[in-house]
């Protein structure tokens, strides 16, 4: 694999990371039912989004949230989209995500990193268990919370 870097979302990469394609079964677990809920509260100026770029290509998004007011816990620091291009998974592209939004986390001053999940066999729960994150508790929709302490 070549260099994986983040680049802001811009009007040049936006349409690529909009594109990005799932593998069959993944659709129904981008977006947990409590990120989708509260999606509409969230503060623009507090959320993260970065496109994973490969070589020049666009092979994943992720959006973070660093808002250490928010009166819910799991939402003050925390990874609320992650999603690797289909072909590109497998391949250490997550595993990069995860560092780096935990690297700006940590820049920012937060001493833990949480996400939603939710369960099921296409989900994406064994890759945050093998990338450091522990299971610290379930939201009201039955979503795992899962965090890395920093
Ligand atoms: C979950 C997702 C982001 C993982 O990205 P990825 O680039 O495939 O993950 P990586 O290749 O970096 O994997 C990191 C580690 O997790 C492991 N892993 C990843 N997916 C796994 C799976 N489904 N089952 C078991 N292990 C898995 C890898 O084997 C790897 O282990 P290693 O580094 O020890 O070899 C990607 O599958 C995805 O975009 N899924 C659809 C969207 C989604 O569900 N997002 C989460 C919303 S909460």
């Amino acid at each position: 694999m070549s260099e994986l870097r983040l680049e802001d979302l811009n009007a040049a990469n936006i349409v690529a990371a909009n594109s990005l394609t799932l593998r069959p079964g993944q659709e129904q677990f981008v977006t947990p039912t409590s990120y989708a809920i509260a999606d509409a509260a969230v503060n623009p100026a507090t959320t993260w989004p970065r496109v994973v770029v490969d070589d020049g290509r666009v092979v994943g998004f992720v959006r973070a949230n660093f808002d250490a007011e928010n009166p819910q816990e799991e939402f003050r620091c925390c990874i609320w989209r992650i999603n690797v291009a289909a072909d590109a998974q497998g391949s250490g592209v997550g595993r990069f995500v995860v560092a780096a939004v935990a690297d700006e986390a940590r820049r920012r001053g937060f001493d833990q990193l949480t996400v939603l999940w939710e369960p099921g066999e296409e989900g994406p729960e064994a890759f945050f268990l093998r990338v450091g994150f522990t299971v610290i508790g379930e939201t009201q929709y039955g979503e795992s919370i899962g965090a890395i302490a920093l």
